[in-house]
């Protein structure tokens, strides 16, 4: 009785499936219904596929950071640190830090100029910058360490700054692209951009290739070390880049910049393999510095004792600064002086690279 039911049961169903097909190819509001399923099945795939991956990208990067990205991490990869990688002393050659005033910006430019570098620290505030410029003078006793002003949010700035630098005819050695933020209102500039993507991402382009002739120059030593983030494991490059669709947050906004530096690293080697210069992306761990108390307060004080200082967090960028390029590889991103992956696993990040050239032909278009 009850297999008589379910056939009966699955028999009108089948009936009522061929009627409705027959009617859609003859109605057009059976078409548009059928039309209208079809969308709504594959945004509910969309949405759950979305959700699976970013609550997986989220859970595997707070256990992987709680378990690297800390002191403890620190410490811990330290052992394996050789100490006559940094005993390598770079006089005669110039570093530009951008937001060297601070945190590991401030770490960075204050052990290139211990190792005997000249250092240009570039920083937005005239003040700031020659306080830390004073204090890196007297703690390294290296008298060749200068400031630069420029607002790193403004392309007309970067651009004044470049061609007031280049007049120097100072062949770069070392550009390290550390300013950078995270702000967590949609804030835009004077020049409409929004302003995560001005400093992170469309400063770092602006400054790097604005200094490709000076970087020219000084090759086959020439490098670029750009300072992402761990963040950036959380989210694929996505080429909606100032955040226009969507409720904005500024941690995700922050995550999908610091991935678009990893994936632009990876790009300019390709692109410039033939002009000497070097590029890495690198992650500084978890350090307290006064970005991440501004940004960050709970982060900041629920891992309070637990954070790197920024010494600890400067050390791959000093490392990737003084290492023979032999040993480095160009387009790499680098973590605890050593390569680290670009992507978790399962996260399905790494097909998402596949649109750099077209941000690469957006970011032209900009500066
Ligand atoms: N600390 C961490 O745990 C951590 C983790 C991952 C990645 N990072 C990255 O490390 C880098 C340094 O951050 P931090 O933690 O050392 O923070 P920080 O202490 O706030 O240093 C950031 C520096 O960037 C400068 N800056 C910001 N906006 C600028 C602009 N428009 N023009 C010029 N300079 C600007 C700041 O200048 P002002 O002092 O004038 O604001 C400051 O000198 C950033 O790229 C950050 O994303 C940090």
């Amino acid at each position: 009785m009850k297999n008589a039911t379910l056939y009966f049961e699955f028999h009108i169903s089948i009936t009522a499936l061929i009627m409705f097909l027959l009617k859609v190819t003859t109605s057009p509001f059976h078409l548009l219904l059928l039309l209208k399923l079809i969308l709504c099945l594959g945004g509910l795939t969309d949405f759950i596929f979305c959700f699976v991956y970013k609550t997986w990208r989220a859970s595997a990067f707070g256990v992987y950071g709680y378990l690297n990205f800390t002191r403890n991490g620190f410490l811990e990869h330290s052992k394996k640190f050789k100490p006559e990688d940094m005993e390598i002393r770079i006089e005669g050659k110039n570093c530009v830090v951008t937001g060297a005033n601070s945190g590991i910006g401030f770490a960075t430019a204050e052990a290139l100029a211990s190792c005997g570098a000249t250092v240009y620290m570039v920083c937005r505030n005239k003040e700031k910058g020659e306080t830390a410029l004073s204090k890196i003078q007297s703690s390294t006793g290296n008298p060749n360490v200068h400031l630069e002003v420029c607002d790193l949010s403004s392309i007309s700035k970067i651009k004044s700054f470049a061609s007031r630098f280049s007049s120097k005819d100072v062949p770069v050695h070392v550009l390290v692209n550390n300013a950078g933020l995270m702000e967590q209102k949609r804030v835009t500039t004077s020049e409409g951009f929004e302003l995560n993507f001005a400093v992170n991402v469309l400063g770092t382009y602006a400054t790097t290739e604005l200094m490709l002739p000076l970087l020219e120059i000084a090759s086959p030593d020439a490098r670029v070390i750009t300072v992402s983030s761990g963040g950036m494991y959380t989210t694929p490059l996505t080429s909606d880049l100032q955040f226009s669709d969507g409720k904005f947050s500024g941690a995700e906004q922050y995550a999908r910049n610091k991935r678009v530096q990893v994936a632009l690293t990876e790009k300019w080697a390709e692109m410039y393999k033939n002009k000497g210069i070097g590029f890495y992306s690198m992650h500084p761990g978890w350090a307290e510095t006064p970005g991440v108390a501004k940004s960050l307060p709970d982060f900041n004080k629920w891992l309070s004792g637990k954070l790197r200082t920024s010494e600890e967090g400067a050390d791959t960028v000093i490392w990737l600064a003084l290492q023979p390029k032999e040993k480095l590889v160009s387009g790499g991103f680098y973590f605890d002086r050593a390569e680290a992956p670009k992507h978790l696993k399962f996260a399905a990040t790494r097909q998402s690279h596949a649109i750099i050239d077209s941000i690469v032909d957006t970011l032209r278009s900009l500066v």
